[in-house]
This record gives structure tokens, C-alpha cells and sequence, in this order.
């Protein structure tokens, strides 16, 4: 994990966070299906330590829905808030107004050379000119969600890693943990 965080840092050069690399974190079905009723679509025990490893000690932001999704901050991590609503608060997370609002928060709390946005389905469409890095783990099954990541487009983005899993008793469906950078 600390390998694909120091890939992060020194080969992408900072687009959107102002000397911060911004990298997406998502889980995403064949048909790019990320959840349905502000829930995710399948339990598995390995994309959440995945997620944990590789967002360890970092800012995510997010957006309300996915954060009350979750119901808590998450643990060991600067949880930033995005919402249009002026008097929404919780606890041990920093609420702001807009995307840009958050990269400039986590800057700020934190001096963190990485900044992960976290989702859900809006806040990813709305990175995806300003990432530079997606961590995607594609989920090898074609569900029927409400909520979806954007389409990769590979002449933007190139493949440079990719780790191939199958399906075993913890885990319902095989799915792949790629790396996505954006092309120069
Ligand atoms: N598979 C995965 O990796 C993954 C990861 C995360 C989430 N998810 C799933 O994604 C779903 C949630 O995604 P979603 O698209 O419904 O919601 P979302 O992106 O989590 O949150 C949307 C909310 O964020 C706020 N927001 C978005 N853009 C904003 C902007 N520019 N300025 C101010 N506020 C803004 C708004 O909050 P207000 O309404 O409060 O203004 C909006 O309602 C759930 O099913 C969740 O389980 C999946």
C-alpha cells in the first residue's frame, strides 16, 4: 500500500489541490454500479482493508450522503464534509460548501501531499477533471444500482497497475485493484 501511496507522490505532478495530489478511491461493478439506496452493492472484507491501508492517515473528502451512509467518521483520517446545507454539522469532520472548499480545508488541517475524494456518485463526477490518480477496485459482476462512477476514459487515463482476484467464501464476486493516472 505505502509503495502505491508513494507512486502517488512522486510521479503525478499536482493538478487540483494546489501542490497536493488528488487521488479517487472508488469500488465500482463492470457497469460502473457504485451503490443503490445509499448503499453499497456487495461486503467485501478486502476492498475495505484496502480502502483503510491506502487512505490511512489522509484527508478524504466526501459527500453527505456517502459520510450519513457511513453514519460516523471514519477513523484515523481528516473526514471532510462537501454540503449546500449551511447548518450541517458532525462530529470530528469539517464541513464545506464545495469540492474546491474541501481540497483548501484538507491543505490546511493537514499540509497532506495526497487528498483522497472518497464519493459517493456526485462528488466523483465533479473530480474527475481534477484527480490525477483513481484507485479503482473493479468488481467483476454487472449490478443493477442508483449510483455510478463515471466512465474511465482511456484517452485521459492509462492503466498502470492492475491485481487480479477471484471470488473465495468471504468474497461473493472476483474483482481487480487497478491504478488509473491521468495521461500528460
Ligand atoms: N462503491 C464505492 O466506492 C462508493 C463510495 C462512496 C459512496 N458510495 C455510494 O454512493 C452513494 C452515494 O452517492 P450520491 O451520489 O448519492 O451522494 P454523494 O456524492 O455521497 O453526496 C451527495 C451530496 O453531496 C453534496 N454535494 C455534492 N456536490 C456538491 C457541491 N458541489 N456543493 C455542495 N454540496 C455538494 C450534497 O449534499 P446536500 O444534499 O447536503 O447539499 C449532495 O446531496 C451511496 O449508495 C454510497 O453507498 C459508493
Amino acid at each position: 500500500m505505502k509503495e502505491n501511496i508513494n507512486n502517488v507522490n512522486s510521479k503525478n505532478p499536482p493538478l487540483g489541490g494546489g501542490g497536493a495530489a488528488i487521488a479517487m478511491i472508488v469500488a465500482a461493478s463492470e457497469n460502473n454500479a457504485i451503490g443503490k439506496d445509499n448503499q453499497l452493492l456487495w461486503h467485501l472484507p478486502n476492498d475495505l482493508k484496502f480502502f483503510k491501508n491506502t487512505t490511512w492517515g489522509f484527508p478524504v473528502i466526501m459527500g453527505r450522503k456517502s459520510f450519513e451512509a457511513v453514519g460516523k467518521p471514519l477513523p484515523g483520517r481528516t473526514n471532510i464534509v462537501v454540503t449546500s446545507r449551511p447548518h450541517w454539522k458532525a462530529t470530528d469532520t469539517i464541513t464545506v460548501a464545495s469540492i474546491e472548499e474541501g481540497i483548501q480545508k484538507a491543505i490546511a488541517a493537514t499540509n497532506s501531499k495526497v487528498i483522497f475524494i472518497t464519493g459517493g456518485g456526485e462528488i466523483y463526477k465533479q473530480s474527475m477533471d481534477i484527480a490525477d490518480t483513481i484507485y479503482m477496485t473493479r468488481v467483476h459482476a454487472t449490478l443493477d444500482g442508483d449510483t455510478f462512477f463515471p466512465e474511465i476514459d482511456e484517452s485521459k487515463w492509462q492503466l498502470t497497475s492492475n491485481q487480479d482476484f477471484t471470488a473465495d467464501e468471504k468474497h461473493a464476486y472476483a474483482y481487480s485493484f487497478q491504478i488509473w493516472k491521468r495521461k500528460a
